[in-house]
């Protein structure tokens, strides 16, 4: 058969990147590929166990329902759930927000509400609204991967304040902004994952939420709660939503069905005072006109079912079980000096390996291994930061495999431990990062970890002179 006459070719030469290259916008020089999204398409393959994605178990979802709502929208709103819709959304897809928020104590205004193609698309028209580029956006230390090429490609500069087991140190946020203040400069927006983090499954205490909401409110200071998780909680006492505390004055909201219902619906929204929505919605207009009629006919159909909060229930049940075996894998497969957090819900566990391991570069062992995780560095925007951390997901893969790939993961880790004993032996390394007189037979690949791994560590990465084992520091009155 002949060639058709114009086939694009698959990868462009250096000549064509030349020939382009004037062309770019500024700030595509600062743009960066989202780790996840990347690793997506590496971990397709089935073979590979994926720990990497952030994917809710969809397979949960009962197909006959899926049939017979899609079916009822096709025979009696076809013409509406095939056409264009309102920019905001359909006042029904709403309704259905409003109920979600309700869940969480939240009350807000159904004209406050935007419905949006997922929550990352309501961080982006956040940010195309506020920022300027060099404005400062503030956000966790590590924070959602998905949010750093938002910030990058508006040309933010994003100043990240450390995470403990407590959520963001609303002290050190403090200490930034008086920073600022004294350098006449103010950010545009504080971020924050206050409920089972993305990326480390921590929570923000009740304290620091309130401490946060009040720093808002006295300087002024919008504060974008992005909040997919909150209703996929599986222990401890549920927490008021920033938004709750606040009023909605200074916080804006980003929701999601991603985690309650499917991904692959594509349904986000985000709730702001009315002057900030205007600009969203022009923001929105320009960006795709409006979000999916169809699968906003979906979410209306299903949630007249009245089901939606048991199916959330039996998502945490589910992620609850699976978190239990992943904690029990990592006690059994990673070394003696690895710290890991215990989420209370959502999705991640937030792994941090002796200093000497690189997870970029780990992960390209592990992928050999057909496993994945996603290396911390993803989740901060200053390079080298978080590079022996890993994020580690619970929600999107079975008992088996979570245990079978944590084994995988804990010989590869295993190996580097080795080699590097190997490599340092003799060279005076006692006092380096991670084998301070230990030998490389004294880290076995199987063994429990130390009654202290586990919830309760600071996410901080250890200094280079602070010995082998990662620090549990002592939670001061950090606030
Ligand atoms: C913290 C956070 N925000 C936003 C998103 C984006 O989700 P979606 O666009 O599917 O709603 C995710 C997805 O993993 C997330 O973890």
């Amino acid at each position: 058969m002949e060639e058709p006459p114009h086939r694009r070719r698959a990868h462009a030469g250096s000549r064509d990147l030349q020939r382009y290259a004037g062309l770019f916008a500024e700030r595509t020089g600062v743009m960066r590929s989202s780790a996840m999204r990347d690793l997506m398409a590496i971990t397709a393959r089935p073979e590979v166990i994926s720990l990497a994605g952030g994917l809710p178990d969809t397979s949960t979802f009962p197909a006959a329902t899926f049939a017979a709502q899609m079916t009822r929208i096709a025979q009696e709103s076809a013409a509406e759930a095939l056409q264009y819709g309102p920019t905001e959304g359909f006042a029904a897809t709403v309704d259905c927000i409003v109920e979600v928020m309700g869940a969480e104590g939240m009350l807000p205004d159904h004209d406050d509400v935007i419905v949006t193609t997922g929550g990352q698309q309501a961080i982006d028209l956040i940010c195309k609204t506020l920022i300027d580029p060099g404005d400062v956006v503030v956000c966790e230390a590590p924070t959602y991967p998905g949010a750093v090429p938002v910030f990058c490609s508006y040309q933010a500069e994003t100043i990240q304040v450390d995470c403990d087991e407590d959520g963001m140190r609303i002290d050190e946020l403090d200490a930034v902004l008086e920073r600022l203040d004294r350098e006449g400069r103010r950010p545009k927006l504080v971020y924050s994952v206050p409920s089972f983090q993305n990326p480390a499954g921590v929570t923000l205490s009740l304290e620091r939420r309130r401490r946060l909401v009040e720093l808002a409110r006295s300087r002024e200071l919008l504060v974008v709660e992005d909040n997919p998780y909150g209703l996929l909680r599986f222990g401890g006492e549920p927490l008021p939503p920033l938004y709750q505390l606040d009023g909605g004055d200074f916080v804006i909201y980003v929701g999601t069905f991603s985690k309650i219902l499917s991904p692959g619906i594509r349904l986000g929204w985000a709730v702001a005072p009315p002057p900030v929505m205007e600009k969203i919605v022009l923001g929105k207009q320009a960006s795709d006109l409006c979000t999916s009629t169809l699968t906003q006919h979906f979410v209306r159909e299903y949630f007249a079912e009245g089901r939606w909060q048991a199916y959330v229930d039996s998502l945490a049940e589910l992620y609850r079980g699976r978190r239990d075996t992943m904690v029990e894998a990592l006690r059994r497969h990673f070394p003696p000096q690895a710290t890991w957090t215990e989420p209370e819900g959502g999705m991640f566990i937030w792994a941090t390996l002796p200093e000497f391991i690189d997870t970029g570069d780990l992960l390209a062992k592990a992928l050999r291994e057909d496993v994945a995780f996603v290396p911390g560095q993803s989740a901060y925007v200053e390079d080298g930061r978080g590079r022996n951390s890993m994020r580690l997901n619970f929600s999107g893969s079975g008992e088996e495999e979570i245990r079978e790939g944590i084994r995988r993961i804990g010989n590869v880790v295993a190996e580097q431990v080795e080699l590097y004993h190997a490599l340092t032996a003799g060279k005076g390394a006692e006092g380096s990062p991670g084998t301070p007189g230990r030998e490389a037979e004294d880290v076995p690949v199987d063994v429990k970890a130390k009654p202290s791994s586990g919830p309760g560590h600071d996410l901080t990465p250890p200094g280079p002179d602070e010995g082998a084992v990662l620090p549990f520091r002592k939670k001061e009155n950090t606030g």
